[in-house]
């Protein structure tokens, strides 16, 4: 038995969320689904976005799955994934069939800094029209995050891919802290001599994103430069209604769509559920049932191949509509 703390929050969240429920229901997996709130919804009534019952549950839990937050998501994402302690920044590229993407062969994976880098929010006022902030980059984090990466690309390998990790990062320049980071990067890459490493500086390799996303395998990179990359990348397969993520720590996992609340289009029920449907895969994953997720990958790939898909993607299906389409297509091997 999984116990999940299913957190819906804002907007299309409680639409997406429910839709990617209602798959996981239909697995030959058991799980326990405990639901939280958190969110601007639950802001308006109590004056916390985050309430104390809601870490709680995250933290009995043995995953979260998260949809979305509004105005209130920093009060409730950011300070989520530091109470779990969730340091590793996962986020799958690839290309899926009969969805516009740069190329049809991409497929790797940007692993992003979670706790560190500019993104630990030192700054300061040094006079008036003069502001500084402070970029954090230790040997310990940095460690942490390469393992976690070449250990990836050796699950990878065993699957099929090339079995590499590229390093990206600005050294050049950010002389201290991004010598330190690409130091122990290759310090890392020793202990996998199965793996192998390379880097880019992070300018370059926003290029390469773009000119030659299908050489990637595992891509690892501090916290800005991988909230950066990692849009960009999306973009290249299909756009935000596509892309998932995952928060991975020693304890917890905390796995979320990448998009927002979209007031846009909530209510609608036109949101694509795939990024949610995406990070429950990862889930699976996460949890060792990977026949569940495979099922799920497999008739998500079919469904997205055949067009049926919400509007966002070109169909003309509802939110639940695309869910009930891969649930008819789940099978064992
Ligand atoms: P957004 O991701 O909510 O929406 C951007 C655009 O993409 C909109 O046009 C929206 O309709 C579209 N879109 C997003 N997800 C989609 C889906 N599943 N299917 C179809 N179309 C989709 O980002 P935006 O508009 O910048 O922010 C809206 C709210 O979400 C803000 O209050 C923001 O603070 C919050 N937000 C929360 C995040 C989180 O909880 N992790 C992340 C990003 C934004
Ligand atoms: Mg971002």
């Amino acid at each position: 038995m999984h116990k999940i703390c299913v957190i819906e929050g804002d907007g299309i969240g409680k639409e997406v969320v429910p839709a990617t429920i209602k798959i996981l229901e239909e697995l030959p997996v058991d799980f326990e689904f405990i639901y939280a709130e958190a969110g601007d919804e639950v802001y308006k009534k109590t004056g916390v976005a985050l309430p104390e019952e809601t870490i709680e549950k995250a933290l009995e839990s043995e995953a979260v799955l998260f949809g979305a937050a509004g105005e209130t998501a920093a009060d409730v994402i950011v300070k989520l994934r530091h109470i779990l302690d969730t340091y590793a920044n996962v986020r799958p590229v690839k290309s899926y069939k009969g969805v516009k993407c740069l190329r049809d062969d991409i497929d790797y994976v940007i692993v992003r800094e979670n706790t560190e880098g500019l993104y630990k929010g030192i700054e300061a006022v040094i006079d008036e029209g003069i502001t500084t902030a402070t970029r954090v980059i230790t040997e310990k984090a940095s460690e942490r995050i390469f393992r976690f990466a070449f250990e990836l690309a050796r699950e990878r390998k065993k699957e099929g891919k090339e079995g590499k990790v590229t390093c990206a990062h600005k050294a050049n320049v950010l002389k201290v802290t991004d010598g330190l980071f690409k130091n122990v990067f290759y310090k890392v890459a020793k202990e996998y001599e199965d793996i192998k490493a390379e880097d880019y500086y992070i300018d370059a390799m926003n290029m390469y994103i773009i000119t030659k996303p299908q050489t990637f395998d595992v891509v690892v990179t501090s916290n800005l430069f991988g909230d950066i990359l990692s849009d960009g990348a999306a973009g290249t397969v299909g756009g935000l209604g596509l892309a998932p993520s995952a928060n991975i720590g020693d304890e917890h996992g905390l796995f979320e769509p990448v998009h927002g609340s979209a007031p846009d289009i909530a209510g609608k029920g036109i949101a694509n559920p795939t990024a949610t449907i995406l990070s429950a895969v990862l889930m699976l994953k996460y949890l060792g049932e990977y026949e569940a997720a495979k099922m799920v990958e497999r008739a998500l790939e079919e469904v997205l191949a055949l067009g049926l898909t919400t509007p966002d993607l070109g169909g003309n299906l509802k939110t639940f509509e695309m869910a009930e389409e891969i649930i008819k297509r789940l099978k064992h091997d």
